[in-house]
């Protein structure tokens, strides 16, 4: 077996070490950026007459072999491939002989490998995005088909207000479109080629970093060698907004999973997306809605994990660092699943309109009461205590608002009158709540037509 670093080295390094070094099983990931980060770099050398364009073509087209080796499932690792950037020098050297070893000139792994983890990001982040999308464009296809549901709204998990149900969706359509922007913003500061920086210092070749972006599609260039191998808040940067965004998963998912209870009854969650029980013969559960809560909870211990890879390393590269791709690689594919499911369960998912009008409480239109009140000149707070008593005393007399008689709304209060009636109802409840941001389906009417203008 050989090692890149023989010439320094009398003792043969213990297997144990090789094996515990090794990042291979996860950074095996990167092969096709690497790659592509190498062809760039070749043809950069090749550019700045570092090497030749004979060999510079002799690497490339040897690189090329091994994609597709690695597209076709034929790439075989070695024992000595300490890590992915190694692997495919390895090969290189194997098919192209000497001019292969031209290849690592101007660049060290530390360089390389920020540019696999900043060149994977751009694709993931990508992906992540448009994910996001889809996912609005679902919830307002739902909105739009379900207008004019009404359901509780929650507050304590106790039944609020009501509210329509295309106005809930909403809610999550705008928590996605800040896990949107939070990404871009991401995106743009992690957009800067990183390579060329060498070990931590440069080089004192006549590298074209310039060049290198332009080839590798990068909207910036790093500007200080040290920082370029020494930070990873990039990543974090990244992995966090994913796991915020995972958390508003989660929210979305467990409030599907508690209206497909029995109890609930809110929504019926299409078989193809559940599981059954291995002993109870009627089951049918929401795994997938579950897990997507559970990664969101490891997600949230992996960027705590992230962060504290980085807490107080001197500077500049350390192998610390290597630890970071399997904890963010984690986040990022816990992301992209949970969202690719989430679109296409938002999709097939059935509102039960009935079901929401049947366990709704008149109570929830206590607050339009106390509003009525105030509307006729009494003070809110005391509108707050009138409409408490008369709860209390439906509750007492087993009556609903409706079944009152007007002596009875009377007695709590002379200022009622007939048009009390007008105001005991879900939908009149919601058509009222005309301020801004609120969900009368004349304003959500307008959110629903400028989302569809956004997301189009
Ligand atoms: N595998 C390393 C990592 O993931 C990159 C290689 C740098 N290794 C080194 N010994 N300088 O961070």
């Amino acid at each position: 077996m050989k090692y890149m670093w023989e010439g320094r080295f009398k003792e043969k390094t213990e297997e144990d070490v090789i094996n515990f070094t090794s990042s291979l099983a996860i950074d095996k990931k990167l092969a096709l950026y690497d790659i592509k980060g190498s062809i760039g770099h070749t043809k950069m050398l090749v550019k700045c007459r570092i090497i030749s364009k004979k060999d510079g073509d002799k690497v490339i087209a040897g690189l090329k072999k091994i994609k597709t080796e690695i597209l076709e499932g034929k790439f075989k690792f070695t024992q000595s491939d300490e890590d992915i950037h190694t692997a495919i020098e390895r090969r290189l050297i194997e098919i192209t002989g000497k001019t292969g070893e031209r290849l690592h000139t101007a660049r060290s792994r530390n360089d390389q490998i920020v540019l696999d983890e900043r060149l994977y990001l751009k694709d993931v982040l990508k992906q992540i995005l448009s994910l996001i999308s889809n996912l609005q464009k679902k919830m307002i296809e739902k909105a739009e088909a379900n207008f004019h549901f009404i359901m509780p709204a929650y507050t304590h998990l106790q039944q609020s207000q009501p509210v329509l149900l295309s106005h809930y969706l909403l809610s999550y359509v705008e928590m996605l479109e800040r896990d949107k922007s939070r990404i871009q913003e991401a995106y743009k500061r992690m957009d800067i080629l990183p390579a060329g920086v060498c070990a931590c210092c440069g080089t004192s070749l006549p590298v074209d970093r310039e060049y290198l972006a332009k080839v590798l599609g990068f909207s910036g260039i790093s500007r200080n060698s040290l920082d370029t191998v020494a930070s990873r808040d990039f990543l974090i940067e990244s992995a966090f907004d994913c796991v915020l965004l995972m958390l508003n998963l989660s929210r979305f998912s467990e409030d599907i999973i508690l209206w497909n209870t029995y109890e609930f009854g809110f929504v019926e969650l299409p078989e193809k997306f559940c599981t059954g029980s291995s002993i109870m013969p009627q089951k049918k559960n929401p795994d997938v809605l579950e897990l997507i809560r559970g990664k969101s909870a490891s997600a949230t211990g992996m960027i705590a994990g992230l962060m504290a890879l980085m807490k107080g390393l001197p500077l500049s590269y350390n192998r610390d660092m290597q630890e970071d791709k399997r904890l963010a690689f984690n986040i990022f594919e816990d992301t992209l699943y949970s969202l690719d499911i989430l679109v296409k369960i938002t999709e097939d998912i059935r509102f039960r309109k009935d079901v929401m009008k049947e366990k709704i409480s008149q109570f929830t239109l206590a607050t339009d009461i106390a509003e009525y009140l105030v509307k006729k000149g009494v003070p809110f707070r005391e509108s707050h205590r009138i409409c408490g008593a008369i709860v209390r005393y439906c509750l007492e007399k087993n009556k609903s608002f409706s079944e009152l008689s007007l002596k009875e709304w009377k007695d709590f209060c002379p200022k009622i009158s007939e048009d009390i009636k007008y105001i005991l109802s879900f939908e009149e409840s919601v058509r009222q709540k005309k301020s801004y941001g609120g969900t009368s389906p004349e304003i959500v009417r307008k959110e629903l037509n400028r989302w569809k203008k956004i997301l189009k």
